[in-house]
């Protein structure tokens, strides 16, 4: 009762002083967007570095050129530091984070993998997953996975178990895109905000990158927001596509340890599709394994659609498709013209944040608007991407990097509460070598 007081309290003081945003936890941003120029650290064979941001929140941004064995050697050269920091932290991490997700979710992994686990560690289960990926993955995944393990004097075996953890655990996250007639300039705009949980021993928040890869055995240059030593895509962007996940908690079939990894399968989108289309035939006609939901923004339609991404089912949502498919809609989650949307919280959510902020700004949202929204509903704690396909322009924010080894009661800053870095893709696609 005395809480529910409190809560009317803050409602209507936030009221009577006609904040903007009362349905929202978070308030708007403290920062300016960081838009000065990337500068040229080093160069190798076939691979350059950079660095771009203020002086204590900074993102390298690393040209990859060629073969994906070369253009895995030259991420695992010029980022050799930076790469074995986070895999000397790596495995003690997600030992912890897996076991707490176990505790906490009754279903959350196959049993005999849970067993696994229990009785071998979590590197048996990587050991497990990437066994089971294997025959589903094209060799090209493998070959750069080998070319980063000799560029960074790493083993080969303990590149492969860090690329299968995405298999093994599940992260909140929100996605937008909005297009057409909802933006300012009826360009399409795609955010992805990536809920991981900021724990202060999580070595990703150490060393965020922007890969940008130049193959030259075919496909698009494309880039990956991810971190040193990581190849897969969480999140990226191509000029064609830009692509996002988020779990998908509330699916209720089966799910497959037997497929090809979907951070793997994601990247390939970027690197080889240039429609919407292209990209679901892709997700049909593989083996699915975990049940995400996928954002897909398209230069070419210039429009936006999630996607249910199981093992058993596939199913799609544009802006007109009532979400979750349920009935009746949610009416925290309205369908809005030209926007589609998926918050932070489990689906269908109550939470009437975003929403709100998306209706407010209907017809005037731009990059700032995409900015504001994951501060208010305080999204996106590890990363957060902005991808601006009129421009080629790709807005950066990651979780604080200092204090390693965190002291005790150390808490990270979550990227949602630090200034977004400019990323000038434009510049960084039609770099050559
Ligand atoms: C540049 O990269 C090379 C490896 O290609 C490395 O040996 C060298 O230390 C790097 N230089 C700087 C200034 O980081
Ligand atoms: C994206 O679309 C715009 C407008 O149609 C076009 O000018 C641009 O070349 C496209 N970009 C790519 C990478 O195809
Ligand atoms: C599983 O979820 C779907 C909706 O996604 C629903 O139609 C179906 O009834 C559910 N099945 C079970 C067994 O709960
Ligand atoms: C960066 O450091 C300065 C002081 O050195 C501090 O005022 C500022 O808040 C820091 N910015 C971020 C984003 O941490």
């Amino acid at each position: 009762m005395f809480r529910n007081k409190i809560i009317l309290f803050v409602v209507s003081f936030a009221l009577i002083c006609g904040q903007v945003y009362s349905q929202c936890s978070g308030g708007l941003p403290q920062y300016p967007v960081f838009n000065e120029q990337a500068t040229l650290l080093n160069t190798t064979s076939n691979g350059k570095l950079y660095v771009v941001g203020p002086s204590n929140n900074t993102v390298n941004v690393v040209q990859l050129y060629g073969t994906p064995y070369e253009m895995g050697y030259a991420q695992g050269t010029l980022l050799k530091s930076q790469v074995n920091e986070i895999y000397d932290n790596f495995f003690n991490y997600i030992t912890v984070m897996v076991n707490e997700l176990i505790e906490k979710y009754a279903d959350y992994l196959p049993l005999e993998l849970v067993d696994v686990i229990e009785k071998f560690g979590v590197k048996a289960a990587l050991d497990l997953t990437a066994d089971a990926t294997k025959k589903y993955t094209p060799s090209r995944f493998f070959e750069e996975m080998q070319g980063l393990a000799d560029g960074a004097g790493l083993e080969y075996k303990t590149v492969l178990q860090v690329h299968m953890f995405p298999e093994l655990i599940k992260a909140a996250c929100s996605m937008v895109g909005a297009y057409n007639s909802a933006t300012v300039n009826g360009g399409l705009l795609q955010l992805r905000a990536l809920d991981f949980g900021l724990d202060p021993w999580n070595p990703l928040r150490l060393h965020p990158i922007v890969s940008v890869y130049h193959p030259t055995e075919g496909g698009h240059t494309f880039s990956v927001l991810t971190w040193a030593g990581f190849i897969g895509s969480l999140s990226g962007y191509s000029g064609h596509m830009g692509i996002c996940e988020k779990y998908w908690f509330h699916y209720n079939g089966t799910a497959s340890r037997e497929g090809f990894p979907w951070h793997f399968l994601l990247r390939d989108i970027l690197q080889y599709d240039s429609s919407i289309n292209e990209a679901l035939n892709r997700i049909y006609n593989n083996e699915r394994t975990c049940s995400i939901f996928v954002g897909l923004g398209s230069n070419s339609t210039n429009t936006f659609e999630a996607v249910e991404y199981s093992h058993q089912v596939v199913r799609v949502f544009d802006d007109q498709t009532p979400f979750p498919a349920y009935e009746p809609q949610p009416p925290a989650h309205p369908n809005i013209q030209d926007v589609v949307y998926i918050d932070k919280y489990t689906q269908p959510s109550n939470n009437p944040c975003l929403a709100s902020v998306l209706q407010k700004n209907l017809g005037q949202i731009d990059i700032q608007t995409l900015i504001d929204v994951t501060s208010l509903l305080e999204t996106g704690d590890l990363h957060i991407g902005i991808y601006d396909f009129t421009y080629n322009q790709m807005y950066v924010s990651v979780a604080s990097q200092d204090n390693w080894p965190p002291p005790a009661n150390y808490s990270p800053t979550p990227a949602y509460a630090r200034q977004f870095i400019q990323v000038d893709l434009e510049y960084f696609f039609n770099e050559s070598q």
